[in-house]
């Protein structure tokens, strides 16, 4: 693992800053450019395994970026895709082939349950769902032909927790690849390659841009498995804009600050709603009585900023809360400043099948809270204000 330099909040501000040479600019220079000229067919050898050769292989603003991550993450190197659905597709083809086999947890991100679900299966690769923290079933259901041990912690929208060091020593004991979601905790607030965690996948998306203004992927981690989906990535094409890569150097140098502020205010909402006699369940990881809550204060440096809750009423009860709030903007995604609200059975589990989202937990009235980085006690306000909607007698007798 690469020894870091200095703090991760230092890192996030200043680790990708060598195009800015001195009398240069201070801000990281956008190379906007899809093809790079050279002086003579050797330089032109020369640049073809260089981020100077086509935006493809690779984009000068596209390394300060990924520099940054491989500091924030503690990783060996990093490199960063179209989207964070094309970070988990582009790696998990790089690393296998037909008749190899994964197992991944129940509770993950419903993009990545359809890719594993409806699409590997047309390449002859097999996924087995396993319940996301009973690890028995983890090991029993690896074979000889599993190669990838797919996890995601906390789990969006179950917030859920994995316990990182036991998944690592079953994946070591049987020679298997850990590849983790990591969108939820951020390198702040969790870093699994200190764990053991070969890689690490973020929807950049969310936190690492932190402005709901860019789509990017994210995979981190040991610099063989990075290399061969480098050489993926270049296949399927995939890679990010050059000018989405500047916005996210952007983001990121206040990543610290904001996740920190995340993780106040998700406590305190997440504090408000548990006693909240409309509220029947609230899941947040560092929410007392939350089932990993110990585990969870372990391995994590905060409980981050996403939060679900189940309304004590019909999932009508739940669409009404949502359209009455407002300071929460009813819109999928997460991890941005503004502060956001959905209904995961419309949104980020809309595309899972009803029977896969009951054996996760994911019910009919879960609303998830995107807490961004407003005053805590505004948003409060707002959600004492739209859960009179709900009417729990009327519909205790409808569930
Ligand atoms: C946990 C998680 N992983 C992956 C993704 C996919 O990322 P993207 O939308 O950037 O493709 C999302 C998107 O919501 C997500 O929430």
């Amino acid at each position: 693992m690469r020894p870091h330099q200095h703090r991760q909040e230092t890192e996030a501000v200043r680790g990708g800053a060598d195009l800015s040479k001195k009398n240069g600019p201070l801000s990281t220079p956008i190379y906007q450019t899809a093809t790079f000229e050279v002086t003579d067919n050797d330089q032109q050898l020369r640049a073809t395994s260089t981020d100077m050769f086509y935006t493809r292989y690779g984009n000068p603003t596209q390394t300060v970026a990924e520099a940054v991550i491989v500091e924030l993450e503690g990783t060996d190197a990093a490199r960063l895709f179209a989207s964070g659905m094309n970070a988990i597709t582009t790696s998990v083809l790089a690393l296998l082939k037909g008749g190899d086999h994964i197992v991944a947890q129940r509770d993950i991100y419903g993009g990545s349950i359809k890719f594993f679900s409806h699409w590997l299966p047309k390449f002859g690769i097999e996924t087995t769902f396993v319940d996301t923290t009973e690890y028995d079933q983890h090991a029993r259901a690896i074979r000889p032909n599993t190669r990838l041990l797919y996890l995601e912690s906390p789990t969006n929208p179950t917030l859920r927790v994995v316990d990182l060091r036991q998944v690592t020593a079953l994946a070591k004991q049987h020679n298997l690849i850990t590849f983790i979601d990591s969108t939820f905790a951020t390198p702040i607030n969790q870093r699994p390659a200190d764990f053991g965690i070969d890689l690490v996948m973020h929807s950049g998306t969310k936190y690492f841009s932190g402005h709901a203004d860019l789509i990017c992927g994210i995979v981190a981690g040991r610099r063989d498995l990075i290399q061969k989906i480098h050489d993926t990535r270049t296949t399927m094409g995939g890679v990010i804009d050059p000018h989405a890569a500047w916005l996210l150097i952007r983001g990121m140098k206040t990543l610290a600050v904001r996740v920190q502020r995340h993780n106040e205010n998700a406590l305190r909402v997440a504090q408000f709603l548990a006693h909240h006699p409309k509220v029947q369940r609230v899941h947040y990881p560092f929410l007392e009585g939350h089932p990993q809550r110990a585990l969870a204060m372990e391995q994590m440096r905060g409980g981050g900023g996403v939060l679900s809750f189940e309304v004590d009423g019909s999932a009508e009860d739940a669409r009404r809360l949502t359209e009455a709030l407002h300071l929460f903007t009813l819109a999928p995604s997460l991890g941005g400043v503004d502060s956001l609200v959905c209904v995961p059975v419309l949104t980020s589990h809309a595309m899972v099948s009803a029977e896969h989202r009951k054996t996760m937990g994911v019910t009919d009235q879960m609303i998830r809270l995107s807490v961004g980085i407003e005053s805590a006690d505004d948003l409060i306000a707002d959600l004492e204000q739209a859960l009179t909607v709900v009417s729990p007698t009327a519909q205790t007798a409808q569930v």
